[in-house]
């Protein structure tokens, strides 16, 4: 595969990065701009050669299904559109390429993501500038992969950089469609840094070496059935999977214990079962958990440490014993992937169960490699002071499960080879 670095000659050359800067925000304020500082390395090199960059990237969904099906009405589609408006990454984008490179860049935002408008954007760009098209998303092409959008951004540029990592289990016409279309015409197609970076640690987690063995992976989450797949590869590959989360109150229903008015993923039920049956002692369980009557933070409201939950109450965090039982487990580790946290990190309350998993990992600093993959669990580490102790931090969720899930595949990765 060829790399950002493999790109030569790129004074006044345009050169399309596909980034993820989907990210957390209420209105125009962005909570956490991660996924943007981390394309800046990219950006910054191509801007450096004197690319011109034509930057594309989703932001939230949209509803189309829905709007076809008239569960939406348009006027609830273009509220979405509104909200999902790209134009909010400009100033923070421009904040930290400016740091990045020493001096002030001229970030433009096109409005428009196809037609005249963007065409005319593109040609209007400088040696050296940068231009942000809106939402990919707010075209319907875009998620079917439809290849007339694809062509037509393809025919915008020269090249066309991946550097999307949290984007790359989606085979998007901004993802799979454009990299395809310039594939075709002999144009190159590179991954950026990011890309580069994620992919090199994740593999470490697919392909297991004797030397990172024993190998744990933490899970958590709500569902079974949205992990089947992920589960089913790390009981092959791991030594230990330690469910906590929601998640693990299937598995104990599976188990024959009682889960009082705990979240449970009935329909995986006989999935759990064939899982502990498969995993021959390696998955390791809760023994105790802290439930409470009330998951709003009410006065007067009745939290429990228990080995059984009563009827009544639901399981929100691991408890005391299974924290030691899981900090024992992580520290046999030489590598450990982590995905989902044990509680409900956000009260402070239910965090003890995450905040155990965070020391134990850092107690591997220096001995072990430790991989977060993403979502919820680098919130969780990052909120909870620990984002610093792990060997990586990974800033795609779905994209990390679904490499190890497909054995190294993802369809945003395997485009560019
Ligand atoms: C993510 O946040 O996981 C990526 O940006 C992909 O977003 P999606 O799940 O809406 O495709």
């Amino acid at each position: 595969m060829l790399t950002v670095n493999d790109l030569k000659d790129l004074k006044g050359k345009k050169v399309y990065v596909r980034v993820d800067f989907n990210v957390p925000h209420k209105g125009e304020v962005i909570s956490d701009d991660n996924r943007i500082r981390a394309a800046i390395p990219t950006l910054a090199k191509l801007l450096e050669q004197g690319a011109r960059v034509l930057v594309m990237s989703h932001l939230g969904k949209v509803e189309w299904k829905k709007l076809k099906k008239g569960e939406k009405s348009q006027e609830e589609i273009d509220a979405q559109m509104k909200k999902n408006n790209l134009c909010i990454v400009i100033e923070p984008l421009k904040k930290h390429l400016e740091a990045s490179l020493g001096h002030e860049v001229n970030v433009k935002f096109c409005p428009e993501n196809r037609g005249e408008a963007l065409k005319e954007a593109v040609e209007g760009l400088k040696d050296g500038e940068i231009l942000v098209a809106q939402n990919t998303r707010y075209q319907a092409g875009e998620e079917k992969n439809d290849e007339g959008l694809a062509k037509e951004w393809a025919s915008l540029v020269d090249a066309f950089v991946m550097d999307a990592f949290g984007s790359s289990h989606r085979a998007h016409a901004s993802t799979v469609g454009v990299p395809e279309a310039l594939k075709a015409e002999g144009k190159p197609v590179a991954l950026g840094y990011l890309m580069i970076k994620e992919v090199e640690n994740l593999s470490r987690c697919v392909e297991v070496k004797e030397e990172d063995r024993p190998y744990v992976a933490v899970l958590g989450g709500l569902k079974v059935s949205d992990k089947i797949k992920v589960i089913d590869s790390l009981i092959d590959k791991c030594d230990y999977i330690v469910i906590g989360g929601a998640m693990a109150y299937t598995f104990k229903k599976a188990r024959g214990e009682e889960i009082g008015s705990s979240f449970l993923d009935a329909d995986s039920l006989d999935y759990a079962k064939a899982c502990l049956e498969k995993a021959q002692g390696k998955i390791v369980l809760p023994i105790d958990s802290v439930a409470t009557d009330s998951f709003e933070e009410v006065e007067g409201r009745k939290i429990v440490v228990c080995k059984q939950i009563p009827e009544g109450f639901e399981g929100v965090d691991i408890g005391p014993e299974s924290r030691k039982l899981f900090a024992e487990t992580i520290a046999k580790a030489k590598m450990v992937f982590w995905n989902g946290p044990m509680g409900v990190f956000e009260q402070k309350d239910f965090q003890a169960g995450t905040i155990a998993v965070c020391e134990a990992i850092k107690d591997l600093e220096g001995k072990a490699f430790s991989v977060i993959g993403g979502g919820d669990s680098a919130a969780a580490a990052k909120q909870l002071g620990y984002k610093e102790n792990f060997s990586h931090v990974s800033t795609g969720g779905g994209a990390s499960l679904e490499m190890i899930e497909k054995d190294g595949h993802l369809p945003g990765v395997d485009v560019l080879r």
